[in-house]
């Protein structure tokens, strides 16, 4: 084990801060807005987890990261685990940071004949600034505090929307309340302030762009919303969370039509994972129904599509093997 937890604090009933450092005191290396680690550690009964986690805070320069934990009561254990088991001086395997959700940079003024062009040029542009949208669906916050940290520093004002199911589910609120150039926006279903998505997005100008995380449903409305109103796919940067293969699926044959395979899939273990362990040869990237890297034809059987990024023409055709599933009677045949 290679880091250990510093410190650790309840931000609600269900999420935990944990801050994490070099066990030998050394700084990390420097992070961007959007970035996770993978954290590996192993529970008292010697069960072991592999799980990522965005970092939270300020990106750049740290001694320590700070990543906040959503105790899920029906997950794999991880969140559970660490919740229950591990305090300051908990050891713990780290790797990373990584980044499959990156700020992008605003786009570039055109250039200026001189001084006064380039004056009324910065003006112009400050009165007809893009939008930038962060959007949360719950512990899909975390993510996006560090995009808030970034914009805020980078003076680019923005809206932050976060969707909960209930107040006492929103966190780090203070954290994000103190930047500036943020104006905020609390969805709360049970206080019957839920959101409309339509009138949240608005009609896309030039420049306009939104970062959204949370269940892939809200990621899917919103995709689909985006694109009723005029949203390009690239201004619509999503990372997403909850359903992937799933225990209680049916369980899956897979037949491979060029490969004359047959392979048989667990639920619980993602398509992809299946298709890797036979040494088939795939592409992915993301793993979480994000890039479109896996997708992959369909030639026999009906998807259950589970991904957040396929157009409804590409799923009519194909699918996403990283998230995706079968709907009964359980037999894909993919052209692979
Ligand atoms: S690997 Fe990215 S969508 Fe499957």
């Amino acid at each position: 084990m290679n880091h250990i937890i510093a410190s650790v604090a309840a931000h609600s009933a269900a999420v935990k801060e944990f801050q994490i450092r070099r066990k030998d005191g050394a700084p990390l290396p420097d992070w961007q807005p959007g970035a996770h680690i993978v954290l590996r550690f192993t529970a008292a009964d010697g069960s072991t987890f592999e799980n990522h986690y965005s970092l939270v805070g300020a990106p750049g320069a740290a001694h320590v990261y700070r990543i906040a934990v959503q105790r899920e009561e029906h997950g794999k254990g991880g969140s559970r685990c660490l919740h229950d088991e591990f305090g300051p001086g908990s050891e713990v395997e780290m790797s990373g940071p990584f980044n499959s959700f990156p700020l992008q940079a605003p786009a570039p003024l055109p250039a200026a004949k001189d001084a006064a062009a380039a004056s009324r040029a910065a003006a112009e542009a400050k009165a007809a600034a893009p939008r930038v949208l962060l959007i949360a669906g719950g512990i899909g916050i975390t993510p996006l505090v560090s995009m808030a940290h970034a914009l805020a520093a980078q003076q680019r004002p923005f809206e932050l929307h976060y969707l909960a199911r209930s107040a006492d589910r929103l966190v780090l609120l203070d954290e994000l309340r103190a930047l500036p150039h943020a104006t905020i926006w609390l969805h709360v279903s049970q206080e019957g302030r839920r959101a409309d998505l339509e009138a949240l997005l608005g009609t896309h100008r030039a420049g306009d762009s939104f970062y959204a995380c949370g269940p892939a449903a809200l990621l899917q409305s919103l995709a689909d919303t985006g694109a009723r109103l005029g949203w390009p796919a690239a201004a619509m940067h999503v990372e997403s969370f909850g359903p992937r293969a799933q225990q209680d699926d049916a369980p899956l044959t897979v037949e491979l039509s060029l490969s004359q395979m047959t392979i048989e899939v667990a639920p619980g273990t993602p398509i992809l994972e299946a298709l890797i362990a036979a040494d088939v040869f795939v592409s992915y990237e993301c793993k979480r129904g994000e890039c479109g890297s896996c997708y992959t034809p369909v030639l026999e059987g009906q998807p259950l599509h589970r991904d957040v990024c396929l157009t409804p023409a590409m799923r009519s055709a194909g699918m996403c093997t990283c998230v995706s599933w079968a709907a009964a009677p359980g037999r894909l045949v993919l052209e692979l």
